[in-house]
């Protein structure tokens, strides 16, 4: 069972995964899928975000066809009333002594967190931390949002694929893929717990330095790539110019949403940009490009499931941060099923 991992893996339950973003969550109630299951999510009026399955007690109808009412929601089918923690507190049809049924009370997730703009939601206790990004609370970096990118795809796979260096010659080559750079040099992997973390340093294909139209640096500049990684899904990539200067961070959060499709959260924060929107836009559109590129392979995949078991595929030493990937996933998937609830 623990050979590989598939979206509708237990285990993942387990775990913090991002719902949607802080700006989607209203008064409105909003439907979002995660690990084959609809949430319902909403904003109370004193700011704090609500999240609940989807379904309704009484007859199962989906909530987030409903309204919210005061901090709570109301079932757009037969009207029951439920407040901010879930509980019914009204049933129309019973009139106003109705005694209301014990059970009839709103499925909660374990943990939902707000944070990076955005929500996480850990459907039962989580064994692993939550993701924590720290350019995102740095007032020098300036943040800009990609569009929330919806694919066929293995939210496993998507983190090997951007955890992976050798592939950026070949997938990237019209983007940021050098061409002559092709030799992964050595690096190391930290792990810690049930993330870690590998740095090293390339050369790449600058074409967003106007240094380079300008005459004062050369297309090929050295790199400094620092990659984070948080099980199960959340990346970030930290990469510093080592030529023509500034820093760059792309954050990654993935969400399983069923079997066969992976929502992608990325962001960008950036210190380079010298105030400028456009620039700032520029790099948005060409990270969308990166990833674009990264998905017309990636959603190709006949087999939507990572390998945990090391023997199933090659590796080599260029693969030390995928192969981390697959340890620390197959780490986290003994011991959810040794800590499992019975
Ligand atoms: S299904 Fe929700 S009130 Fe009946
Ligand atoms: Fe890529």
């Amino acid at each position: 069972m623990n050979a590989e991992l598939r979206h509708d893996h237990p285990a993942l339950r387990r775990a913090w995964h991002p719902l949607c973003r802080s700006s989607d969550v209203t008064a409105i109630p909003r439907r979002e899928v995660l690990l084959g299951e609809s949430w319902v999510a909403w904003r109370d009026p004193e700011g704090s975000v609500r999240v609940f399955r989807d379904e309704c007690p009484h007859r199962l109808a989906p909530l987030s066809l409903g309204q919210c009412e005061g901090s709570g929601i109301r079932c757009g089918y037969h009207g029951w009333r439920f407040d901010e923690l879930g509980n019914c507190v009204e049933i129309p049809a019973l009139g106003p002594d109705a005694t209301i049924p014990s059970k009839a009370t709103l499925r909660a997730p374990a943990g939902v967190h707000e944070s990076h703009a955005m929500i996480f939601v850990a459907p039962e206790i989580p064994l692993t931390p939550r993701p924590n990004l720290a350019a995102d609370a740095d007032p020098t970096f300036w943040r800009g949002d990609l569009p929330v990118l919806r694919s066929r795809g293995h939210a496993g796979l998507l983190a090997d694929n951007f955890l992976d260096v050798a592939h950026f010659p070949f997938v990237h080559a019209k983007t940021f893929g050098d061409s002559e750079a092709r030799e992964v040099p050595p690096y190391h992997v930290e792990r810690d717990g049930f993330t870690f973390r590998a740095t090293y340093e390339h050369d790449f294909a600058n074409r967003e330095d106007p240094g380079v139209a300008a005459g004062l640096r050369p297309l090929v500049q050295r790199r400094r790539l620092t990659y984070r990684y948080t099980a199960p899904f959340h990346l970030e990539l930290a990469i510093d110019f080592l030529d023509a200067g500034g820093s760059n961070v792309i954050g990654f959060f993935l969400t399983p949403e069923d079997d066969e499709t992976v929502r992608i959260y990325s962001s960008l924060w950036r210190n380079d940009l010298e105030g400028s929107h456009e620039r700032l836009q520029e790099a948005i559109d060409f990270e969308v490009a990166v990833v674009n590129e990264d998905l017309a392979l990636q959603s190709r995949y006949e087999r939507l499931a990572l390998p945990l078991d090391l023997t199933s595929e090659i590796h080599t030493r260029a693969d030390r941060t995928t192969i981390e990937l697959r340890r620390v996933l197959r780490d986290f998937v003994d011991q959810a099923g040794a800590t499992a609830l019975p």
